[in-house]
């Protein structure tokens, strides 16, 4: 056998050596690397049926047209909100990480999950966290339907490669891959290497064998899924669920897929009952209080393939020691200071001695740039202290030179606000419908000027100081 090939890989970020040294040069942190015995080398020893290339078959090509993908048949989870994010199910022979904050409902959900399509399909439910008393315990209080599902708990991929041989299940939920290891590894459980390593096995095994699988993943606290980096390459789909502070509701956002769009949310509420998919996320973003406040706009957001009503607040005030603050949640703070220059430069309007913070109501985080005019319509109003009106929607980028430039899915934002009973919009000129939408009134505007100007002129709300 050839000698075995190492590589050095940071604990850190995931990045990869060919020496050893003090300090990791992608990330700059101290004393991280960790040896780490390529799989490729070791992989004929005892391990199940040897790889392609290896097989003594001839290497295959074929024409894309001939190529039979009748055998791929999504697995649907049961759950639209997944499956939206999925693209449509589980796809077999592929491998999904589902990522996320401890306690924001991974386990729940994929138990939920495993239970609901146990009627159907095999599912084999891996977990290395939880006993499996825990587990029937939280399908009891569930109410889970659990005699079709079979668990294990389990930490080594070996036994989970048998248990998928012997039970020939279509669908493995491995909870979680840090606690998972390769017998065969030297470096330490939960170590980067051993995420890398395990993960690499099961995406072997979803190969080898066709079965759907599913991987839970927890963050670190700067953000990082542990030993992210070095899975993101190797896994099909990437999601994440997402629990804002003092919320019960979860998004769960697509952030790669080889098989179907990415950005796509799936909504979710975290109940008594487990979670439970919100079908109408608009409407929980928006419940808002009768009496408008100045600083709050509404505006469409446009996340995967549908539209998102949010509520977009500001509070623009003096500055309180200093230099003035710039502070976004949910929305990219350094498009915030641009945006203000934008204002300062073509409008007119200094914000200088102002701290200006800005938030998207229910923890939603905005990715895009359609949302850019309504946050300067909602620091205007802020700034103003004058309140824009309940029915008002405002979507549009913002360039540098005071422009409003086109958003993708200009009509299908507006239909969303009208279904929502919005009445007006403020949106780019080039988004503005070729045949009018009945039920709301459409202001094209070309400017950040002439949205102000538009603004300026809406009919007075009574606003509380
Ligand atoms: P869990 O699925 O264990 O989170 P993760 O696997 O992502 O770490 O979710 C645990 C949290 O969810 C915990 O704070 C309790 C809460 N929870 C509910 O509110 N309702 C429920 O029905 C369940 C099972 C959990
Ligand atoms: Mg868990």
């Amino acid at each position: 056998m050839a000698k075995a090939k190492v590589a050095f890989v940071c604990a850190d970020c995931g990045a990869e050596h060919t020496k050893w040294q003090g300090q990791c040069a992608t990330c700059g942190e101290w004393n991280t690397l960790r040896e780490f015995i390529l799989p490729k080398t070791n992989q004929a020893a005892g391990r199940g049926t040897p790889r392609g290339g290896y097989s003594g078959e001839s290497p295959r090509s074929a024409r894309l047209v001939e190529i039979n993908t009748a055998g791929h048949r999504r697995i649907p989870s049961g759950f639209a909100e997944l499956d939206r994010v999925l693209g449509g199910g589980f796809v077999p022979g592929s491998v999904a990480l589902m990522g996320g904050d401890p306690g924001a409902g991974k386990s729940t959900l994929l138990l939920q999950v495993s239970t609901a399509l146990g009627r159907d399909v095999r599912v084999l439910y891996v977990s290395g966290e939880e006993s499996l008393e825990q587990i029937a315990d939280r399908a009891r209080r569930l109410e889970l339907a659990a005699d079709a599902l079979t668990v294990a708990s389990e930490v080594t991929v070996e036994r989970v490669a048998e248990l998928v041989q012997s039970e020939k299940p279509a669908l493995v939920i491995v909870d979680s891959i840090q606690v998972m290891q390769v017998q065969t590894s030297e470096s330490l459980p939960g170590s980067v290497t051993q995420v890398r390593e395990s993960a690499a096995e099961l995406v072997r095994l979803a190969k080898q064998t066709g079965v759907a699988v599913v991987l839970v993943g927890h963050v670190t606290k700067e953000g990082n899924l542990a030993g992210p980096k070095v899975l993101e390459h190797m896994i099909d789909c990437f999601m994440m669920l997402d629990a804002p502070p003092g919320s019960r509701y979860r998004t769960l956002r697509g952030l790669k897929n080889r098989f179907g769009a990415v950005n796509e949310l799936g909504v979710f509420a975290m109940t008594d009952a487990g979670m439970k998919e919100v079908s109408n996320p608009s409407a929980i973003f928006l419940q808002r209080p009768k009496e408008m406040a100045p600083g709050s706009v509404v505006t469409v957001t446009w996340e995967g393939t549908r539209p998102l009503l949010v509520e977009i607040q500001a509070l623009v005030d003096d500055v309180q020691g200093g230099y003035p603050r710039r502070v976004a949640v949910g929305l990219d703070a350094q498009r915030l200071a641009m945006h203000l220059a934008v204002l300062h430069r073509h409008c007119g309007v200094s914000l200088a001695d102002q701290d200006v913070f800005a938030n998207v109501v229910g923890g939603v985080r905005i990715g895009e740039t359609g949302a850019d005019l309504a946050l300067l319509a909602a620091a205007m109003s802020s700034f103003k202290n004058r309140a824009l009106p309940r029915d008002l929607v405002v979507f549009g980028e913002l360039g540098l030179t005071g422009e409003v430039r086109p958003v993708p899915n200009g009509q299908d934002r507006l239909r969303e606000a009208q279904k929502h009973g919005f009445t007006r919009a403020i949106l780019p000129r080039a988004n503005r419908p070729r045949e009018a939408i009945s039920g709301i009134e459409a202001h094209p505007v070309a400017s950040l000027a002439q949205a102000l100007g538009v603004i300026n002129e809406l009919p007075p709300v009574d606003a509380t100081p």
